[in-house]
Order: structure tokens, then sequence, then C-alpha cells
């Protein structure tokens, strides 16, 4: 071994021993005859005293020691001097007087200090290497590794095993686009990387493997946010002869487990069940951040009849006025300019406008369309809001989804830009009856909300036929402080109800045949009842370290644009691997 200790590990009960440490040189200081070195590791950084007086060329050599320099240092454990002690690392106590210094390698002045938090991020994913030497780093991979040893260790208690699943496989349809690699032996096919395990974690439990678990790598081409990378890892399990609250309370278990090892809080269990409707009328979100108050009100029941003409056209054609209440802290005043800049912020969620009204008493408002409504109707309005003097009353008059959805996202922005959000809460909870499809009115047809899998529930089945928009699902999400951590259902076994949503789906008994035989096969072949879920790893790991991007705790992310600044991927290849794969590029 080239060290004895790591650079975390020396505190006062190593005084006067001997220690051999290696690492990388943190910083330098030189205080004439003395020169102190912090060494550092992936544990810690230990002080090191180079002392002219006690070895002459040891000094001079370490005059010569830069930044992120490796080298090997061996000395003896001693108490710093008085008042030189550093109490915020745990070797603050001690340092090491150096006797032997080994330079082990050089280093060129990094692009950036290690230490150095304000660094931009592409120089960061340029230098990867360099910045997880980095502390938050360190700390960031060293908890992610300690939740996925959790989530491991308490389904490995549970009874379940982890099972390895393809990589190149078949298109899998969690509704994003496919990363297809092209077949060498088989020329113009392609293998499509898996969105998801779904597919094979069904199969496992045909096949009699319930309780199957895997840390699982997805893959999924799409547009890619601070939470979305285009490769995710998941905690992707199933299991059999199940319902709904088995799964439930099987994946509390483990979160509640994961959340006390890393933040040392307990949640209590049963987490709370909000229905998809309940989360959407209230939150404008099927993934409501409950860390803040700010629900949304149905206000077209107050405003039906009014002398408002947009208002009533939307009341009149089925859609909806909601409102949200905003209390703005104390010395903020909204300008025109700020309600402007919200209103065209808003057209990026469907929303056409945004009315506002200042709330100056019980019936009195300041508001461009104060004049259509008489005092005893914004009375009315004012209270069905929840809406107090000083607050200002948002309202979006759009269709259902659209009002509720908009005023959602700006509740989030509001909350976020005026800081009203408590960050020590962990709001914990489950969104469940969600429909089993949603519409799309571009393709004007059926779409699954989770995928094509998910199983009816029982008194919905008679539904899917004539009123498939009116169906329940099977299906559950986790939701903590306003992300989706976690999604699953319940699956259909039986390949006659599969084939009846396939159907809804506009699947094709070809088409399904066709991308999904095997399934169809399989389902026929004594399927057990069972269901699962999958967490997202990533994002789980940023929520409780409080990263802003899942990027923060991926070792080598991607950037916005999908590719790796360090590697340079994705790249061009050789005309002779297009050659042999059968592929020209179009240029
Ligand atoms: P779903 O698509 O909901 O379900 O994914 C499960 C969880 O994975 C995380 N996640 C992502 N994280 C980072 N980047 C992405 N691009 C990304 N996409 C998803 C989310 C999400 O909740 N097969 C089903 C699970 C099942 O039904 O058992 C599935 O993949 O946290």
């Amino acid at each position: 071994m080239m060290r004895t200790v790591t650079c975390g590990e020396l505190n006062a009960a190593h005084l006067d021993k001997p220690a051999t440490i290696a690492g990388w040189v943190d910083t330098r200081r030189d205080h004439g005859s003395l020169i102190f070195i912090d060494l550092r590791d992936r544990w810690g950084l230990t002080q090191v005293v180079f002392s002219a007086e006690k070895d002459k060329a040891m000094h001079a050599k370490a005059e010569t020691l830069r930044p992120e320099m490796v080298i090997q240092v061996q000395g003896a454990v001693a108490r710093r001097p008085k008042g030189t002690e550093n109490s915020k690392i745990p070797t603050g106590e001690i340092e090491v007087q150096a006797s032997v210094l080994e330079i082990l390698n050089t280093c060129p002045t990094p692009p950036f200090e290690i230490g150095d938090k304000v660094v931009n991020e592409e120089l960061r994913l340029t230098y990867r290497f360099l910045d997880l030497r980095r502390r938050d780093m360190v700390e960031s991979l060293t908890a992610r590794y300690k939740i996925s040893k959790t989530a491991r260790d308490y389904l490995d208690r549970n009874g379940f095993i982890e099972v390895e699943t393809p990589y190149l496989t078949r298109s899998t349809p969690e509704g994003a686009r496919d990363f297809l690699v092209p077949s060498r032996l088989n020329q113009g096919t392609f293998y499509a990387l898996p969105q998801s395990p779904q597919l094979f974690k069904q199969l496992l439990m045909v096949a009699g493997y319930d309780r199957y678990f895997q840390l699982a790598r997805c893959f999924r081409d799409e547009d890619l946010r601070s939470d979305r990378q285009p490769e995710h890892t998941q905690i992707d399990l199933e299991m059999s002869f199940v319902d709904e609250n088995d799964v439930m309370g099987l994946v509390e278990g483990l979160v509640t487990e994961v959340i006390e090892k890393i933040k040392g809080k307990k949640i209590q269990t049963p987490l709370r069940r909000m229905p998809y409707a309940e989360a959407m009328n209230r939150y404008g979100s099927d993934k409501p951040d409950l860390r803040f108050g700010m629900e949304l009100h149905d206000l077209s029941p107050v405003f039906e009849g009014c002398g408002f003409k947009i208002f009533n056209e939307v009341i009149q054609s089925g859609g909806r006025i909601r409102g949200l209440a905003f209390t703005p802290p104390a010395g903020v005043e909204f300008s025109r300019k700020n309600f402007d800049d919200l209103t065209e912020w808003l057209k990026n969620y469907g929303a056409k406008g945004l009315a506002w009204m200042k709330i100056k008493g019980a019936e009195e408002v300041d508001s461009p369309i104060g004049k259509f409504f008489d005092k005893e109707r914004l009375g009315r309005v004012i209270a069905a809001a929840g809406a107090k003097p000083g607050d200002i009353l948002f309202m979006v008059a759009s269709d259902s989804a659209v009002s509720a959805v908009a005023l959602g996202a700006l509740r989030c922005k509001l909350a976020a830009d005026y800081k009203l959000i408590n960050e020590e809460a962990i709001e914990l909870f489950w969104v469940v009856d969600f429909p089993l499809f949603e519409w799309n009115p571009d393709e004007k047809r059926f779409q699954a909300l989770h995928h094509p899998f998910t199983a009816p529930k029982n008194e919905d089945l008679s539904k899917l036929e004539s009123n498939p928009g009116e169906v329940s699902a099977k299906a559950y999400d986790l939701v903590l402080n306003g992300t989706e951590i976690g999604g699953g259902s319940i699956r259909i076994h039986d390949a006659a109800t599969q084939q009846q949503v396939f159907n809804v789906l506009q699947i094709t008994p070809e088409e399904a045949q066709n991308k999904f035989g095997f399934l169809l096969k399989a389902l026929s072949f004594g399927a057990p009842p069972h269901g699962g879920l999958a967490i997202g790893l990533d994002r789980l790991t940023a929520l409780l370290l409080k990263r802003e991007s899942i990027r923060d705790v991926i070792a080598f992310p991607k950037t916005q644009k999908g590719s790796c600044l360090m590697t340079e991927a994705p790249s061009g290849v050789d005309a002779r691997q297009l050659k042999e794969l059968g592929i020209q590029i179009k240029t």
C-alpha cells in the first residue's frame, strides 16, 4: 500500500504516530521556513507541514509543489499549534509533519480551481475528471451510491433478486423517441435501446421470477431539461400476485428508508394518496409541490352570467375560469410590466391571456377588467378565491386543462421567484386514480397516460369500448417536492384485455403482433397478476441533496443538447464502419 491512512482519517487519536498519506495538492501556503500543504483525496483534507529546519532539501522540493500535483508524504502526526485548528474539517486538530516527500506526478495549471464552486458548467463538463474532484461532487456520488445500496439491501431483505435485461432490444413504449443501434450482422435492421425494462420485467413475471428488481439504465431520445437526461437510471421493480396497495406499501418502505439514511428524517407512512383529478383542480399539476399553498380555485360558478364577454364565452363553451390568490411579500409592488411579462410567459402553457385583480377590499379591486363586475359579484369572486386585501388574484380563462395547467405553472413560478418554498420540507405522497387514456387533439386519438400495459380498474372494464376517456387506471405516481420520482401500475395480465386497450389506442392487431407479439404470446401462457414501479434514481438523489440539476448527481452526464463535452460524443465515425453497417450518410 502507498499509504497507511486516508486524508480524511487522522485525528487526535493518532498523535505522535507515523503516517503515510497520498493524494492531490489542494493548496500551498508559504510561510518562509515552513510550507503548508492541504493534501486531498476522496475522504478529505489533511494539512502537511514541510520544515526547512528539519530537512532543507525536502523543503526546497515542497516549494515546487503546485495545485493538483500528486504526492506521497511520510511523517508524524502532531497537534496543530493553539489557535490554528480548523473545526470545520474532521482532521482540523492535527497536521502531518513531513519527513519524506515523494512527487508521484505533476499537473499543468488546471482550468479552474478545484475548490472553486462558481465555474461555468461547460468547463466543468469538459474537464469532468477534475470537476469530480470537488467536494460537492464527491458528496453527490457518495450519496448516490448510498441510495442505491440502501435500495438494494431493502429489496434483498424483501425477497427480490436483481436480474439484468438487454440493452440491445426492440422498441419499448414509454412514449419517447428510441435511440437506435444499427445491426452489422443483419444489415438494414436496428436494435432500439430500452426506454425502460418494462416488457422484460413483465416477461420475468410470466416466467415466475416474482420479486425482480434492477438498477436499470434507460435510454430516451427526448428534449432534455434539468431533470431529464438521455440515459437515466431507474430502481426498477416488479412483483406478482399483488394489487396496488402491495406495491405502494413496499415502495413507501423503500423510499422512506432512503430518506431516513440520507436526511436523517423519519417520514410517516402510509403516505397520503391524492386523486389525479384533485391534483389537477387544486394545483394544476399531476405532480403538485405541496411545500407551499396558493391553491387554484374554480371561479366559473361565480362568474357565470357576468358582464365580461370573454369569461362568459369560455364558460358557455365548457371551459373554466380558474384563479389563484398571491400575497406579494412586503415591499413587492406589481407593475403593468410585471403583468405583461407573466402574460407572455404563460403563452408557453397555451393560455391566451392572464387576467388579474389587485384586491383592495372585500368588494373592491384595482384591475383593467374590474369595470365589468358589480360589487356584489366582486365580493363573491374574492371570497371564492380565498383572497384578502393586498393580494393579487390571477385568473386564466380557457378550456379546463389549459386553465389548470397554466395557472399551476404560474403558482410554481411565483413561489420560486418570491422564495415562498419551505426548502426544509419533504412532501412525499402518491397521486392515484389516473385516467387510463388521454386525448391527443392533434392526432385525434387516445394515447396511454402511462404506458399501454397499465391495467384499467375492474369497475371500468365495461367502459373500455363505450367510453375510454372515463376509464381509470390502476396506476400510481410517487411525488417528492413537486417532482415525479417514480411511477408504476398493476399490469394487464390477460391477452384479451391487452388487445382491447390496443384497440382504443388504434394499434391494429397486425401492428400489435408485429411490435409486442412476444408479450401477447407470453400473456397467453399463464401470466400471473403482476405490477410494479420504477423510481428515478437521478431525480431522487438530486432532490435529497438539493442539487439544481440531475447532471450534478451523474458522474458523466450529457449537456442539454445531448452531447458529452469530455469525450465529444456523439461523433462522426469512419467510412469503413458505415460501410460495414450498410449505412450511407445523406449530406
Ligand atoms: P416512467 O416513464 O414514469 O415509468 O419512469 C420512471 C421514473 O424515471 C424517472 N425518469 C427520468 N429521469 C431522468 N431522465 C429522464 N429522461 C427520465 N424519464 C423518467 C422519473 C420517473 O418517475 N416502465 C415504467 C415504470 C413502471 O411502470 O414500472 C417507467 O419507465 O423519476
